[in-house]
């Protein structure tokens, strides 16, 4: 290699480190419906990225893509730096090309859902060490170690041998968020963490997902809370009809909305 394409190369290499999630001109249809209609989107290390939009925008169906448990119909989706693989299958569908490249990329992301889903036959750090030890191979006395702190981070020390029917709503997500950090994922992906609780349990877990973006933790959030939008994200997104119809730091795209569907959707959820 000459000295005049190292360069650039370097360059390239350094760029990548810091880019933990890349998203080109994605498409998705389910038969005729074309859900995503060409979406972009980026988060470095650090970026706190807040996704908003109306009911049936996509906004589930775009995280579903990252986590693949979604095929893209086209588009480039990269994360950790390696972009996921597809290929086209006798029916016309795309597939994964790769399933251990599927795994490898799962291993780097943490999900969150609406509707906690904590394993209900295990207890609360039975779950949080469940992929840690039966898929990724940590021993068990350092996973143990490590899930007891992340249920003490997220306030749930004394709870580590409850089943989860006997948590709240609350606590439960709270778990929830404490497995998904168990996997020290480089991302982690939030789908209206809070959408599914009673409003008085809401602000506990904000305040989790809140502190761990400002320990710099990258995340991409779908949420309908838009006051927590605006504190925390370092990018919002709007999402509308598949399309980002508006994006740009948290203080413009709320303090000051440039277009009219947006300002309609703000109007309506504030
Ligand atoms: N598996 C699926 N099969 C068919 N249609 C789907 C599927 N998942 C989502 N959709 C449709 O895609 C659209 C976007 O859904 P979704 O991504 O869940 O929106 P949001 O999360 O913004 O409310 C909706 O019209 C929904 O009905
Ligand atoms: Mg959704």
């Amino acid at each position: 290699m000459t000295a005049a394409t190292a360069v650039p190369a370097i360059r390239a290499a350094v760029e990548d480190a810091a880019e933990a999630i890349h998203i080109e001109d994605l498409h998705k249809k389910f038969g005729q419906l074309h859900v995503l209609k060409g979406v972009s989107l980026s988060a470095r290390d650090g970026d706190v990225v807040a996704i908003i939009g109306g009911s049936g925008s996509g906004k589930s169906t775009l995280l579903r893509c990252i986590n693949c448990l979604e095929n893209p119909t086209s588009g480039i989706i990269r994360v950790n730096g390696e972009e996921i693989r597809l290929k086209g299958d006798s029916h016309g569908n795309t597939v994964p090309a790769d399933r251990r490249q599927i795994e490898r990329i799962r291993s780097k992301l943490g999900m969150v859902f609406q509707n906690f889903n904590l394993w209900s036959h295990m207890t609360l750090l039975d779950n949080v060490i469940e992929v840690p030890v039966h898929v990724l191979g940590v021993k068990r006395d350092e996973a143990i170690a490590y899930g007891e702190q992340l249920l003490a981070r997220v306030g749930l020390a004394e709870k580590r041998d409850v089943y989860p029917a006997f948590l709240s709503g609350g606590q439960q997500q709270r778990g929830a968020i404490a497995r998904a950090l168990a996997i020290q994922p480089r991302v982690m992906l939030f789908d209206e963490p809070t959408s599914a609780l009673d409003p008085e349990l809401v602000g506990e877990v904000l305040k989790v997902i809140g502190d761990l973006a400002r320990e710099g933790r990258t995340m991409i959030l779908v949420t309908h809370e838009m006051k927590f939008a605006r504190e925390v994200a370092s990018h919002v997104v709007y999402l509308h009809n598949g399309k980002v119809e508006e994006e740009g730091p948290p203080a413009e795209v709320f303090g000051a909305p440039k277009s009219d569907r947006l300002k309609q959707f703000l109007r309506n959820v504030g």
